[in-house]
């Protein structure tokens, strides 16, 4: 490990003003508290011109000492008593597990000073999501889209030898079949799901992959250098996240200048199928709406070169293709639809509060769409959308 050399900057302080936050990021570990003086002197100043709540985002704050905490919350502390009126909301992030117990403690000191875990409340459908059985639908969904992408890849910045990020990389079956087939010199693959990542990295052992480096994150918030990679995947992903312009923001961030930017999103409502397609419609056209609900917008995909270009992006690339029942076997699709049924009609609609008619007309739209795609003369579909962006030299 490099020795801490107090001259050299290992931390960021900013203030900024639309979102009323201060923010402090990377290593502070001082020997005097002389050091931090610019940046106490700018939390001091952010707290001068804020009413009502300001900030304090630690998200990225990977290291404290003593003399930098007690430094830092004198001030917070002091401006409690002060401004009476003032609050202040300490984010924090659970990727670094262990700021929240520590900033925790100076709410029990000032009750104006709350502190919120940022991940927790970001993702809204997080929890069913992750733990309702998302593993099997997630691996079916990856088996059925690879046979296209493998082909679309290349022309959206995949060849072999590149370093590349897999963001939100759930159970990591992309950045295998990618390691496999394309042999980048590098992978870093994140998610924030400790069941996922765990799954993850026992399949990459069983089958000795080597060469993907399976990391715990914030896809908001990384705690990865800027511009390290020429091609950064984030598949199925912006559309759960109920701001998805931070992450492009962030995916854009860790790629290099040339390098790009690739996403995948559907258009729920355009899933579709032959015979009973008018019940199949109704149900994932609702299935649109039940994600409204959690925030998040599956009806994406073809909002992607909006996204990209608000993100900074040029050389925009979007192509769309269609999941069949006759891309390979039709019990895949069957399958993959049993799983959505599963945690769209189950644990999702309950968790809105459906009733249990509406809940059988909604499960008759995938029952439909399974008949459809076992049916011999049947066709049934899941279209996705493809985009990439170069972030520009
Ligand atoms: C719909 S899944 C897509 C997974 C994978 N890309 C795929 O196509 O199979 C969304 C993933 O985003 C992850 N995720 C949610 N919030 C996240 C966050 N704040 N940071 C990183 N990953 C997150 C979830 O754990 C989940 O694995």
């Amino acid at each position: 490990m490099t020795p801490y050399d107090p001259l050299v900057p290992h931390f960021k302080a900013r203030y900024d003003v639309n979102n009323q936050e201060f923010s402090i990021s990377g290593v502070v570990r001082p020997q005097t508290i002389d050091e931090l003086a610019p940046s106490i002197a700018l939390l001091k100043d952010s707290i001068s011109r804020v009413r009502g709540v300001l900030y304090v985002n630690i998200r990225r704050l990977t290291q404290m000492n003593n003399t930098a905490f007690h430094a830092f919350s004198r001030v917070i502390i002091d401006a409690c008593r002060a401004y009476p009126d003032l609050k202040f909301v300490v984010v924090t992030s659970s990727v670094v597990g262990w700021t929240t117990q520590k900033f925790r403690r100076l709410s029990g000191i000032e009750p104006n000073i709350t502190v919120e875990e940022y991940d927790s409340e970001f993702y809204p459908g997080q929890s069913f999501l992750e733990e309702g059985g998302f593993i099997p639908i997630l691996r079916t969904q990856t088996k059925m889209t690879w046979r296209h992408e493998r082909a679309i890849l290349p022309r959206h910045g995949m060849q072999s030898g590149i370093v590349m990020a897999d963001i939100c990389c759930g159970i990591g079956d992309f950045a295998v079949l990618v390691q496999k087939e394309f042999q980048p010199s590098r992978i870093v693959a994140l998610d924030h799901s400790r069941s996922s990542l765990a799954y993850a990295r026992s399949v990459a052992a069983t089958f000795d992959i080597r060469g993907i480096e399976y990391t715990y994150g914030d896809a908001s918030e990384m705690l990865l250098d800027e511009e390290q990679f020429d091609l950064v995947t984030c598949r199925h992903s912006l559309q759960i996240f109920n701001r998805p312009e931070l992450i492009l923001k962030e995916l854009y961030r860790i790629c290099k200048p040339g390098g790009r930017v690739y996403i995948t999103n559907e258009k729920n409502s355009h899933c579709l199928g032959e015979p009973r397609s008018d019940s199949i419609q109704w149900t994932y056209n609702e299935v649109a709406k039940l994600f409204e609900h959690f925030e998040m917008d599956v009806e994406l995909g073809p909002k992607s070169r909006r996204y990209l270009t608000e993100a900074g992006f040029d050389d925009i690339r979007v192509e769309s293709f269609m999941v069949t029942n006759l891309d390979g076997d039709p019990q895949d699709f069957a399958d993959m639809i049993a799983a959505w049924e599963n945690v769209y009609a189950g644990d999702m609609a309950k968790n809105r509060g459906d009733d249990p008619e509406f809940i059988e007309r909604f499960r008759q739209g995938f029952q439909d769409h399974i008949f459809a795609a076992l049916h011999p003369k049947g066709y049934a579909g899941w279209p996705i959308w493809v985009a990439s962006g170069r972030r520009p030299l």
